[in-house]
């Protein structure tokens, strides 16, 4: 048995940060699972392959020439790492990720990521389509507004000015989307434990953490 522990929840809640934490604490392996579908909108996009053109973005997702190796991302001996942050990748990836054959297509590709002494997975779909037998599960909430003031934060160390108002309703409608979406919609599995993060810093969330993992014997 592969102790798997999944980390869910809509984007800027801060799960990136606690699977880091969480990958020293246990030295299990990580998946970012983001990063794949990344991947393949970056592909997407290089190759020029058509949105409506669905057998083409499957055959892409099937072979996915994608490798992660020391904390970076390579497309076909490419560094990828930085460009799959930008805008348009990530406007392509929640486009590709919405289409079922894809999703179905990148399944196995994350399970393999299962390996020896254990894997911390950080997604939206991780505990409830990808390792519904993971050990623990957690699901990462905070509101709208405290992720934007996150975003904009973190923009602003980037040297970047952004609008908060902006901002935070681009995450109202992209929460709306990924909530509603009928396959693999963003929600907590019956057997997660979720996380408010609103009123938490990033040490308080890992605390939290660590005490359900320990409750679960990890
Ligand atoms: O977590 P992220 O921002 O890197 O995710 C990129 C896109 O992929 C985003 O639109 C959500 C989607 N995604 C998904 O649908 N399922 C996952 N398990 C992970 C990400």
């Amino acid at each position: 048995m592969i102790n798997i522990i999944t980390v869910d929840g809509p984007s800027g809640v801060g799960k990136g940060t606690l699977c880091q934490l969480l990958c020293e604490h246990t030295g299990f392996h990580f998946l970012d699972s983001g990063a794949i579908y990344r991947s393949l909108a970056y592909g997407v996009l290089d190759k020029k392959i058509e949105l409506e053109n669905q057998p083409g973005l499957v055959a892409l997702a099937s072979v996915l020439p994608v490798e992660f190796i020391d904390g970076k991302v390579w497309f076909e001996g490419q560094d990828i790492s930085l460009t799959i942050r930008n805008e348009d990748v990530a406007g392509m990836a929640s486009k590709v990720a919405a289409m079922p054959a894809v999703r179905e297509a990148l399944l196995q590709r994350q399970k393999d990521f299962a390996r020896q002494p254990g894997l911390v997975a950080d997604g939206r779909d991780m505990g409830t389509v990808v390792f519904p037998q993971a050990q623990v599960k957690l699901f990462l909430t905070a509101s709208a507004e405290i992720r934007a003031e996150r975003r904009v934060n973190q923009l602003k160390n980037q040297g970047v000015t952004a609008n908060i108002n902006k901002i935070t309703q681009d995450i109202i409608e992209r929460d709306q989307r990924d909530m509603s979406r009928a396959t693999s919609p963003l929600i907590p599995a019956d057997d997660a434990f979720v996380i408010d993060t609103t009123d938490l810093n990033i040490h308080q969330v890992f605390d939290k953490s660590k005490q359900i993992l320990q409750n679960c014997g990890i």
